[in-house]
């Protein structure tokens, strides 16, 4: 039987993440063949009996769970395939997820699920197709886990700057990558600023709009003395996103990448369990820069305000002390 995610089994010990702990419920659930469709009219067969070099499709799984898309796991004679489905919304979505993996999977660092492709389907919505990684029982080594991640940070290079040629989604709150060659900027307009702004339109919160805005005017202090190179994040890691192959090797998925500061990674670490063996394993390759513990927060800041925006105001006081926490500290 596969263990599909299992890895996420670990990080119940996580309260503040309760609101995914749906996937808990993630199952494997047998379905009945499609009917037999044209081959033109069902792009997923299409593809994977044609450039994914199958002849036969023996079996078709879905992995259930209700979350934003359907997940579905391909048998064939050529091996395995992951498709995720979406019946509302066009390809964008898949395709920034895809170029996310793919330049993930260019640096051949950490193990990420392959996308082979991405298009629309002809009754509405999209779909991707990816590589199936069957998942191992255990969550992986967490130092083997550090030392590629690194890896993975150092070599995934920008020539373009800070941003990412998509914007993509974190959670489901819009994530806008516009290249921009100075990293205060984008990560104070594109990341807290979008996040502060959304919290003032969609719960008319002017008190941390116009704090968080005082922290965006004044946070460049907490970067001075260091030189900030855009490398490739993950986005979104967690230890939901967080798994491993059969070999135990760390495999993590469902990114929202950019090129950004290596340190904005550990902004859901409040989330992802790290120990003190991942750190250790991950400065060995990408040496902690000066100022590191006094950028941590600002770093949690932005998913902090996310969840605000995406749960409610659970989250809100978590967001709203570190911005006065900054603020009592850069005396602004
Ligand atoms: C498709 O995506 C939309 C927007 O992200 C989401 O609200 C919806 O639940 C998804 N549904 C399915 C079944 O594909
Ligand atoms: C994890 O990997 C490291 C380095 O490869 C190794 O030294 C360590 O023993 C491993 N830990 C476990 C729990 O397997
Ligand atoms: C990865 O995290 C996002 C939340 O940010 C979640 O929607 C998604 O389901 C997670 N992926 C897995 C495989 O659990």
């Amino acid at each position: 039987m596969v263990a599909l995610h299992v890895g996420i089994l670990s990080f119940n010990s996580c309260f503040p993440c309760l609101p995914h702990s749906r996937l808990l419920r993630l199952r494997f659930t047998k379905r009945k063949l499609f009917p037999v469709a044209a081959m033109d009219e069902d792009p997923i067969r299409e593809w994977i009996l044609s450039e994914g070099k199958a002849t036969q499709i023996t079996k078709i799984s879905s992995i259930g769970g209700g979350c934003i898309n359907l997940a579905s796991r391909y048998d064939t004679d050529a091996g395995s395939f992951f498709v995720k489905t979406n019946r509302s919304i066009g390809p964008s979505m898949f395709e920034g997820e895809a170029l996310g993996l793919g330049a993930m999977y260019e640096t051949r660092t950490i193990r990420v699920p392959r996308p082979f492709k991405v298009g629309p389907l002809p009754t509405g919505g999209s779909y991707i197709i990816m590589e199936f990684i069957e998942f191992g029982a255990s969550r992986g080594n967490q130092s083997v886990l550090g030392r590629k991640l690194a890896e993975m940070h150092k070599a995934g290079k920008s020539e373009r700057g800070f941003g990412f040629d998509v914007d993509n989604t974190i959670g489901s709150t819009p994530q806008i990558n516009t290249w921009t060659s100075d990293w205060i900027e984008f990560y104070g307009k594109h990341r807290l600023g979008y996040q502060l702004k959304l919290a003032l339109n969609q719960y008319g919160d002017s008190s941390i709009y116009q704090k968080g805005q005082r922290l965006v005017k004044n946070m460049a202090p907490l970067f001075e003395n260091i030189v900030i190179e855009p490398c490739l994040l993950h986005g979104d890691l967690w230890s939901g996103n967080i798994s491993s192959d059969k070999n135990g090797e760390p495999v993590i998925l469902d990114p929202a990448c950019y090129y950004g500061h290596s340190e904005a990674e550990f902004g859901m670490s409040w989330c992802a369990g790290f120990g003190g063996s991942f750190y250790d394993a991950y400065f060995k390759v990408m040496p902690k820069q000066p100022g590191f513990e006094k950028r941590r927060d600002l770093y949690l800041l932005y998913h902090y305000l996310n969840h605000y925006n995406l749960f409610g105001s659970g989250y809100r006081s978590s967001a709203m002390s570190i911005i006065d926490d900054y603020l009592r500290m850069l005396n602004v």
